[in-house]
This record gives structure tokens, sequence and C-alpha cells, in this order.
């Protein structure tokens, strides 16, 4: 299983492969599985752990680079 997790520039973690996202009682996220998800990295997002797009309207700013 290989996933990549991409850092968005001023935006949310896009991740892409084979996957589950569980909360803290191991119970897990439903999501379409055949597309990348997008995780919120800025923390307003009205659906986390899932990107809503708020970190346009806030203008999140986050340039990271390996
Ligand atoms: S990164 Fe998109 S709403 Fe937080």
């Amino acid at each position: 299983m290989s996933v990549t997790i991409k850092v968005m520039d001023d935006g949310p973690f896009m991740v892409m492969g084979d996957f589950d996202i569980v909360d803290m009682e191991g119970r897990k996220f439903q999501f379409d599985k055949a597309q990348p998800i997008a995780l919120c990295r800025c923390g307003k997002s009205a659906s986390e752990p899932f990107c809503d797009g708020n970190h346009i309207t806030m203008a999140y700013k986050s340039r990271v680079r390996a």
C-alpha cells in the first residue's frame, strides 16, 4: 500500500492512495476512495477532517517545501 500526501500551498493536504481515516475511537470516515481527498490543514473547515474550501475565505497562508 502506497500513500502520497501533497502539502498544497495555502491549502489542504491532498491524500492519494489506499488508506482509511479513522477518528479517536477507530471509526472510519466515509469518502470516495477512487478520488484523492483533501484534508483540512487550516482548522476552519465545517466538515473536518475534510477541506471544505474555507481556507480560501480566511486567506490561509502556508507554503512549505521539503
Ligand atoms: S485547508 Fe481547506 S478548509 Fe482548511
